[in-house]
């Protein structure tokens, strides 16, 4: 080559030019924001502040906007709505700053993708990214350019109900997930009109309400906030500049997160350097009079504004307080216009002062067949085949008659799972339908409900679906949980099958007929009993528009089931919080523990040992996180490591062989966990560190590679610094979180 180093050459110069550009168009948005915010009055400056419900707009909104009062909406009924709202701010009031158009789009917007739990489940990232792509695409369609999603609140309690819009119970799994939702919904351009701006939610600790009841308190140390429950948001807004992040409702330590003034300004602002929006949730400013936090609405008005938050949702304390605590004395300008800067920053970064309106005459891409396709893709990876007793599944073709039972079986509401304001139940493709569709050429199908929905306890129609089980070759039995029974608020104290459905499950196996039990829920359920008494079990979720096709598919064997649990199933709800990556104790149990019936009596005090376990219920859970089957077997091998000793700016490389040693080619998703065994302060048994999704031929072996570099293994130690200790390590790599090889290397000084 006669330049050698000119494509270098190239490279270099197109890199300082774009990077040159980036730093020219931040520093032009910010002149912007500085000419803007020198001309905005006080009034207009705490209108940027105050964001309405548009859910049943007064005869007043359109004052309210044109005055400069308003200066974002959540809840707009229609695209059309929106642009004449959109018109008054931008054309009618005095400096024409447009709103941000805002709604909840969790896990889809028309079309529904699984909850988030189930997405979770696939291990697969692109998976959640595509979705997220798709739910911007249609909701931005509808003048929606703001998302309060992804969520991604650590969820250790399946009683509580928000659990059903985790990512579960890991830290590492919640990063990888939030970031791909983050991207999928913000795209490669915000200002792109089909991108819409992310919201890292519920900052922070909201999932660790105590007794998994719903906004109850949080008492989470520093060091376990900042191992555990920050750094899914952390890695959404360093590696996916997620523009905005929304304040919990719970106070954490006594404080509630909306008034935090160390979390929301010397993490999340200084450490962070984050320079996007937060927004309360809802009334959480207001609530913190409730929690006993502030005096009065003003109080809160300025808790909230001096800890950080931007922008206060639907409750007006803002709007009602912050011109009379600016005369007082109590809040700052300053304080008001760096808040504003935020507002005006994310309204630049959308192009909404130059691209305000949506175009409705643009072709929607709402349920087009690439949408449906997708949803149906992520339906079936975020299945998690539990049981398959002498592998029934997939039903063989000798299977000639099915019966098809259950409240979830043809359930089109519930099947979508919480936060589905804009789902359409008659979009849904349930079970029975696509069953009916896709294989009833070769197989008959018999339907008995034998109960009307989750709660219903009337067995008067046990006996036909009894009846129908007995004339068929297999029973497929669709159970769980109705959408309302997960979500927002919707806490258990039970998290067993609720209504008759388990004594349906129970008259059924008494025909001695082959039985799967498929469980459409918003949360791990306690169904031991059930997975006994069924010969296969496969764990649903709530999978959303395409779940009938999606389990169609799986149960012929089209598909093949790879999800892994991304949460621990409890035996008992007593067991509960119940996690994989738990602390070490000082007196683990072995499973050497003498249970309840097997007590002598006037056994000894100490005759039962004393190790951490329960006397009624030992100390294993029904299913262990990363668990999940394959109509294949995997066998893992020859594990192997780069060194056995390394410095902690080392990177470690591993090999395993993995081979599929089964019938169908199947992807297995081979998990890496890491153990420290000493450390500054108490450490996790194990720690998930990374996962690769292998997809093998039957007979095929594969040698799959994985880099660990040692700053992976960095925690907040017990000064509260993040550090990579030396000491001994435990390296596993498996199918899941219990059953892996293992080997030991050193990191050192
Ligand atoms: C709700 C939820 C929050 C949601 C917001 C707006 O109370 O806690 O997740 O985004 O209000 O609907």
């Amino acid at each position: 080559m006669k330049y050698p180093h000119f494509s270098l050459f190239c490279f270099l110069v197109f890199s300082c030019f774009s990077i040159t550009t980036s730093i020219a168009q931040e520093k032009g948005v910010e002149n912007k924001i500085e000419v803007l915010l020198s001309k905005m009055t006080l009034f207009e400056k705490i209108g940027q502040m105050n964001q309405i419900n548009g859910r049943n707009p007064s005869e007043k909104l359109s004052g309210q906007i044109r005055s400069g009062e308003i200066g974002s909406m959540l809840n707009i009924g229609s695209p059309e709505l929106a642009n004449s709202l959109q018109k008054i701010a931008k054309e009618e009031s005095r400096l024409g700053i447009p709103l941000i158009i805002a709604r909840d789009v969790i896990h889809g917007f028309k079309t529904m993708f699984p909850i988030p739990l189930g997405q979770a489940a696939s291990f697969h990232p692109e998976m959640v990214e595509l979705g997220a792509r798709i739910a911007a695409k249609e909701a931005s369609e509808k003048g929606i350019r703001w998302t309060f999603a992804p969520m991604m609140d650590i969820a250790r309690d399946a009683r509580w109900g928000r659990i059903a819009e985790s990512f579960g119970e890991d830290t590492y799994l919640s990063e990888i997930m939030a970031v791909a939702m983050v991207k999928g919904f913000q795209g490669k351009d915000l200002s792109n009109p089909s991108s819409i701006a992310a919201c890292a939610k519920h900052f922070i600790a909201y999932g660790a309400a105590e007794g998994g009841r719903d906004y109850n308190s949080t008492n989470i140390p520093e060091r376990q906030l900042r191992n555990i429950y920050l750094p899914p948001f952390e890695k959404a807004i360093r590696e996916a500049n997620c523009a905005t992040v929304m304040t919990s409702f719970n106070a954490n330590d006594g404080i509630p997160a909306s008034g935090n003034e160390f979390l929301l300004k010397n993490v999340l602002r200084k450490e962070w350097g984050f320079d996007g929006v937060v927004v309360s949730d809802w009334g959480s400013i207001k609530e913190m009079v409730q929690i006993g936090f502030s005096e009065d609405n003003k109080e809160a008005a300025m808790k909230g504004v001096n800890a950080g938050v931007d922008i206060e949702m639907a409750s007006g304390v803002y709007l009602e307080n912050i011109e009379a605590l600016i005369a007082e004395g109590k809040l700052q300008q300053k304080t008001i216009d760096d808040a504003v800067r935020n507002i005006l920053r994310l309204k630049f970064k959308l192009g909404l002062f130059d691209n305000p309106y949506t175009n409705l005459k643009a072709k929607s891409s709402i349920y087009s067949q690439e949408h449906l396709q997708a949803a149906k893709q992520a339906a079936e990876e975020s299945f998690v085949l539990l049981k398959n007793k002498n592998n029934i599944l997939p039903l063989s073709n000798k299977i000639k008659t099915v019966a098809i039972i259950g409240p979830m079986a043809d359930a089109p509401h519930d099947q979508m799972g919480t936060w589905t304001f804009d789902g359409e139940k008659a979009m849904t493709q349930t079970p029975l339908q696509a069953l009916k569709k896709q294989y009833g050429k070769d197989v008959k199908f018999i339907y008995e409900q034998g109960l009307a929905f989750s709660r219903d306890t009337i067995k008067a129609n046990f006996s036909k679906a009894v009846a129908a089980a007995k004339q068929a070759d297999a029973v497929l039995v669709f159970v769980g949980e109705e959408a309302i029974l997960s979500g927002e608020a919707h806490s258990l104290a039970e998290i067993n099958l609720k209504g008759a459905q388990s004594e349906l499950i129970a008259e059924l196996s008494k025909t001695g007929k082959p039985i799967v039990t498929l469980v459409m829920a918003g949360r791990p359920l306690t169904i031991g009993k059930e997975v006994e008494l069924s010969d296969a079990v496969l764990y649903l979720w709530h999978p959303g528009t395409m779940g009938g096709p999606a389990v169609a598919d799986i149960l012929f064997g089209k598909s093949i089931p790879s999800g892994k649990l991304p949460v621990t199933f409890p035996k008992y709800v007593g067991q509960i919080p119940v996690y994989y990556n738990h602390d070490r104790v000082g007196r683990p149990a072995d499973k050497t523990e003498t249970l309840l019936n097997d007590i002598p009596l006037e056994a000894k005090q100490s005759s039962l040992g004393t190790s951490s376990y329960y006397l009624d219920a030992g100390f294993d859970n029904l299913f262990d996180f990363g668990y999940g089957l394959s109509y294949s077997s995997f066998e893992y091998e020859n594990l192997v490591l780069s060194r056995d000793s390394l410095n902690p700016t080392d990177v470690l490389s591993i090999t395993v062989d993995l081979k599929n040693i089964g019938k169908f080619q199947a992807t297995e998703i081979v998990q890496l966990y890491t153990a420290d065994l000493a450390g500054s302060t108490a450490r996790p048994v194990k720690e998930l560190k990374d996962f690769k999704r292998i997809n093998l031929k039957p007979g095929e072996t594969k040698k799959v590679e994985f880099t660990l570099p040692m700053e992976k293994l960095a925690f907040w130690d017990i000064n509260n610094n993040k550090v990579v200790e030396p000491g001994k390590f435990t390296l596993m790599v498996g199918g899941n979180s219990q059953e892996v090889l293992k080997k030991e290397f050193t990191v050192l000084q």
